[in-house]
């Protein structure tokens, strides 16, 4: 009966969906073991028809696993996150022609097509592959952690470390000059936080929808020019990296048409650094509260792959997707209609006591930690074991420099309802 739906309206409603309210991280955890408690499947309502259309928000570990595993009943068509709110819908759809995604990449496909499209770069990120460039990602770490070192004693390991290094690491698989770096950092910070004013790069506060929705459509368009010369440069001169794979590629027969290449380079370039960042950052705040756990990982590298793991879920940095009902079905005792939206939250999924004792709590003995952080099912995170192998060797690499650490300033979150995570974590270092 459709009074016994379990429902959120008002604050609730825009608690969940406001960028802002991702930023202030307790009152968000709360928020979801509020809703939780009553249903681990809530009805979202908005206040003004027509804002967004009302969905369901899943934050029950169980239930955004079962949903992630179920890709023939929940698709990723037609809507892929929240940020595209009605009018952000509608604004895609005239860019594109209809589509209302403005970006065509792996996470906006399903199947047969998306597994054809995620097999075109798979082995790159399998781990017979990565221990190939193990050597290269230590480098890379080794150069990080000196600039730390010579920055120090206080510093931001956000734009210090936490940012700059998965972004190397990545671009360097993709086959982008460094030199082009910050360019695609500028890009990938406006398309996951436009909605934050301190990375956005816009210089305005308190945007609109209309005026973050025009920003992402900006960066997609600069994304989409920068990698359609690197198109031409990687078919006339292959240098054996993701980028010549994706433009020379072909899927049954075909080559890729310009819309789903661009997406292919962007879903690489933009997942590929933002969320290892968050979770990076996440571990050194971890450490920086804890001196004791710091002394102790420093003693013990074994304690490295829980740390890390725990960091991971932790933070979960990718905040949501949603998926569409392909057919009426029932979750967590709720009535969903085929066409119905779902909002599978990993950051609620992933406090979700119980599944996790005490949730809030970062404990690197967790055991098990079957965190949901890189989803489940067939669109899994095509970079988890990437992410692991970078988190650990940089902060192997670190500990192998820096005898102490602490904090040394009030760390900040971005405002974002899809990637987020800390934007800023001043430290005061202590070298070996
Ligand atoms: C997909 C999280 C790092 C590339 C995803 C998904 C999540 C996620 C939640 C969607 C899963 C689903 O729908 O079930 C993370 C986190 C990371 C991380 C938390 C770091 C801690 C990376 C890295 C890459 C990457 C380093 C490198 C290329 C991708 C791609 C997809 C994806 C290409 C789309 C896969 C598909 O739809 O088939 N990631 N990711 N991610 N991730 Fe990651």
């Amino acid at each position: 009966m459709a009074n016994d739906v379990p429902t959120i309206q008002g604050d609730m409603a825009r608690a969940v969906i406001d960028p802002a309210s991702y930023a202030d991280w307790d009152n968000l955890l709360n928020t979801f073991d509020d809703i939780r408690s009553t249903s681990p499947v809530t009805k979202v309502l908005p206040d003004d028809e027509g804002i967004f259309d009302p969905f369901w928000l899943v934050t029950g570990y169980d239930e955004v696993m079962q949903i992630s595993k179920d890709n023939a009943t929940f698709l990723n068509n037609p809507r892929t996150v929240v940020f595209s709110l009605t009018e952000g819908i509608e604004f895609a759809k005239a860019m594109t022609g209809g589509s209302p995604h403005m970006v065509a990449s792996l996470v906006t496909f399903d199947a047969p097509i998306h597994m054809k499209y995620r097999k075109l770069t798979q082995e790159w990120f399998m781990p017979k592959n990565l221990r190939g460039i193990e050597d290269e990602i230590r480098a890379i770490a080794q150069d990080t952690v000196q600039r730390l070192i010579d920055a120090g004693p206080e510093t931001d390991f956000v734009p210090l470390v936490s940012a700059p290094y998965p972004l190397h690491v990545v671009m360097q698989i993709l086959g982008v000059p460094e030199e082009d770096e910050p360019r695609m950092l500028m890009l990938t910070q406006q398309l996951f936080g436009g909605q934050d004013e301190d990375l956005n790069h816009s210089g305005m506060k308190d945007m609109t929808a209309e005026q973050i929705t025009q920003l992402v459509a900006g960066a997609v368009k600069d994304f989409e020019s920068y990698f359609a010369k690197l198109t031409a440069e990687k078919r006339a001169n292959p240098t054996g990296d993701v980028a010549s794979t994706i433009a020379n590629a072909a899927v049954d027969g075909e080559p890729l048409n310009d819309r789903d290449m661009m997406g292919y380079y962007i879903i690489v370039a933009a997942a590929g650094h933002d969320t290892t960042s968050a979770s990076t950052a996440g571990a050194m705040l971890a450490l920086a509260r804890d001196p004791e756990q710091f002394a102790r990982v420093k003693a013990d590298r074994s304690l490295l792959a829980g740390i890390v793991e725990e960091a991971i879920r932790w933070t979960s940095p990718v905040q949501h997707f949603m998926r569409t009902a392909a057919e009426d079905v029932e979750i967590g005792g709720q009535k969903i209609a085929k066409g119905d939206w779902l909002m599978i939250n990993y950051v609620a999924a992933n406090h979700d006591p119980a599944q996790f004792d005490d949730p809030r709590r970062f404990d690197a003995a967790r055991s098990p930690n079957r965190h949901l952080a890189f989803g489940a099912g067939a669109h899994q995170c095509l970079g988890l074991h990437l992410a692991r192998l970078e988190m650990r060797i940089l902060f192997e690499t670190l500990l192998d420099r820096v005898e102490a650490v602490e904090l040394a300033g009030e760390p900040a979150r971005s405002k974002s309802t899809f990637v987020g995570g800390l934007k800023t974590l001043p430290l005061r270092i202590t070298t070996v």
